[in-house]
Parts: C-alpha cells; structure tokens; sequence
C-alpha cells in the first residue's frame, strides 16, 4: 500500500466515485475533483506555501493521488458506457423470429359476392355474363325497349342526363337490346348481365346508385312457365332454402308482356317479399334487337343486387353497402 492510498481526499474520491450511477454525475465528480478549479489545483497550489525541503515530496504525493483518482474517474466512465449500452440494446432488442405484421388483406364487397353467387347460379341453367355502358343512350335505355319519347312509363325512372342526351342507364335492360343485336344471328340466347344503374331516389331502401342482375331467354318454345321455374331454381339456391315458392303478381313493363312483380317466401308461413320484374319479352322489343318475332320468344328478367344482399345477409339500411365503414365491411370478409 502506498502512502496517497491513505489520504484521506483520495478516500472520499473512492467512495463518491463508487457511488456514482450515471455518466452525468461523473462528469460533475470529476470537476469537483481534478477540474479547472478542482480540490487537487488548490492543493498544489497550497504546496508553495510548504517549507523548501517538503515541497517536493508533497508534489509528488498529490500528483500520485490526482493520476488514481483519474484512473477511477476513466475506469467508472468506461464501465458506465458499457451499462448504458447494455441497457439500450435490450431496449432496442427486436425479435428477428416474430412472424411479420401483414396488410391486413383485402375483401370482395358484400355486393360483388351478391352478383357472383347470383351469376355463378345463372351459370350453370347456361347463362351468359353480358355487359353493357352505364352511360348509356336514351335509345337503348327506353326507346328500343318500347318506351319512345313521350311515353309516361319514362317518368317512373327518372335518371340524370348528360348534355348530349345522353344518361346514366336506369336499368340493365338496355344489355338485352345490345345483346339481341350482336347475337341475333347466334340464337339461342341466354344471358346474364349484372351492372350498376341509377335513378333519382335516395332513402333507407333507395340508393342513387345501385346494382341490377338481368336475366334474358329467347328461344322458339321458352314459355311464361320457363321463366317460373328458372326463377324458382334461382332464389332456391340463392338462399340456400328449397322451401322457398315463387308468386308472380300481375304488373305492367314497356318491354315485357304479359309482365309480373315476383314475390318469393320462406316456408309455408314466411312474409311475402317483393324480389324483382318479369315478363315475356314484347315482340317490339325482340325486333328493335333484330329478331323476328314471329318465330321467336323469351323471358327477361330484372333483379336488385342491394336487395337480395340485404335479404340474404339481414341487412336493413342500403347505405350501410356505401359507406365504406371498414367495421361493416369486415364481416363480410371471407
Ligand atoms: N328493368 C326493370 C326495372 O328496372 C326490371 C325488369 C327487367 C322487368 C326485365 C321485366 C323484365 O324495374
């Protein structure tokens, strides 16, 4: 043990240091200390008050003192850095073996299912998936669908128009015209066409947009009982339900005659409800799409995609179907 082990600065510098927890604190110990203005320069200045003869061992002494108290300030400093390292690594730390956070996946809206389900029945009695524009001519839209201008039949569906004349398409009847003409000499036709319409109604049950599924046969012998039982099989398997009876109302189209509302229900005590228009398809009709009357027939069909949708999965306000809350979406995730 050497002598400036004893004194009693470099004991107290021992034991403050010792006690020290952050880097901080140090610095503050080492001012204190061997700093600028630090106890070990007033010491050594003190040294020139010293006889002659004891300056020099005294210098020496408190120099030794100063070099290990600087020792332990470096040897502190270094093993606090090394701590804090320690400590910031485990903050830091990531799991490289957690599996990865994903997008969250996309999901078809409950509307598109609705038209694939529908579709994907259809498809199988043989139908085919036709399309048309939603910006639509009032041509196609009413005209050749037996409603000229003028007719009142037109101010049932009021849509809005477009400068030119022409408008957004109130119904998917216009695909059956189009479709007539580029497969009049292809018959014959089974259709299928499901789309997006427009009117000008807006409430709980009414959307301005909506969406349509439109059915269309046109053979030498489809019958009115055709269309029942295509019709039949159709809501049976939509809903899933063989217990479902289909009841057609008389009711009045430009372009079908005889026409009907079809009502469909549940079981023997279920309510009736209303699911669509119907009808044979009127001969103006069959030849404004260029096929001869005469020797051919067929049914059509019209369908809301918002409504089957709200039936099958219980939903009682179309809007839910276009507010894009994520929470209502969500459940239709499959
Ligand atoms: N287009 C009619 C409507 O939107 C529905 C319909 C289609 C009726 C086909 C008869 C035949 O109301």
């Amino acid at each position: 043990m050497t002598d400036h082990q004893q004194d009693p600065l470099y004991l107290q510098a021992i034991a403050e240091i010792a006690a020290v927890a952050d880097i901080n604190t140090l610095n503050e110990v080492k001012a204190r200390y061997v700093g600028r203005s630090g106890v070990f320069y007033k010491r050594l200045r003190e040294i020139g008050n010293l006889p002659k003869e004891q300056r020099a061992e005294a210098g020496a002494m408190t120099n030794a003192i100063r070099l290990a108290i600087e020792q332990l300030l470096n040897d502190k400093k270094d093993a606090l850095t090394a701590s804090d390292t320690l400590v910031r690594l485990a903050k830091e730390n990531i799991d490289v073996t957690l599996p990865g956070r994903t997008g969250g996946g996309g999901a078809v809206h409950p509307l598109q299912q609705t038209i694939q389900r529908a579709v994907a029945i259809l498809s199988t009695c043989g139908f085919a998936v036709a399309e048309g524009p939603e910006i639509e001519s009032d041509y196609y839209n009413f005209t050749a669908l037996n409603q000229p201008p003028e007719h009142p039949a037109r101010s049932m569906q009021d849509t809005f128009y477009f400068a030119d004349g022409s408008l957004l398409r109130t119904h998917t009847s216009p695909v059956q015209i189009r479709y007539m003409e580029n497969n009049k000499d292809n018959l014959p036709i089974r259709a299928v066409s499901p789309g997006r319409v427009y009117r000008r109604d807006h409430d709980s049950t009414h959307s301005p947009m909506f969406h349509q599924i439109e059915g269309l046969w046109i053979d030498e012998q489809v019958t009115f009982a055709d269309l029942k039982g295509v019709l039949a099989h159709f809501f049976r398997a939509f809903f899933a339900d063989d217990s479902i009876v289909v009841r057609f109302r008389p009711s009045f189209f430009p372009f079908t005659e005889p026409s009907a509302e079809c009502d469909i229900r549940r079981g023997d005590n279920g309510k009736w409800l209303e699911v669509g228009g119907c009808g044979m398809v009127h001969p103006s009709v069959l030849s404004a799409g260029g096929i001869d009357s005469s020797r051919y027939q067929g049914f059509a069909f019209g369908m809301g995609i918002e409504r089957l949708a709200m039936l099958y999965y219980q939903i009682s306000d179309i809007r839910s179907f276009f507010e894009n809350d994520i929470r209502f979406l969500a459940q239709f995730k499959q």
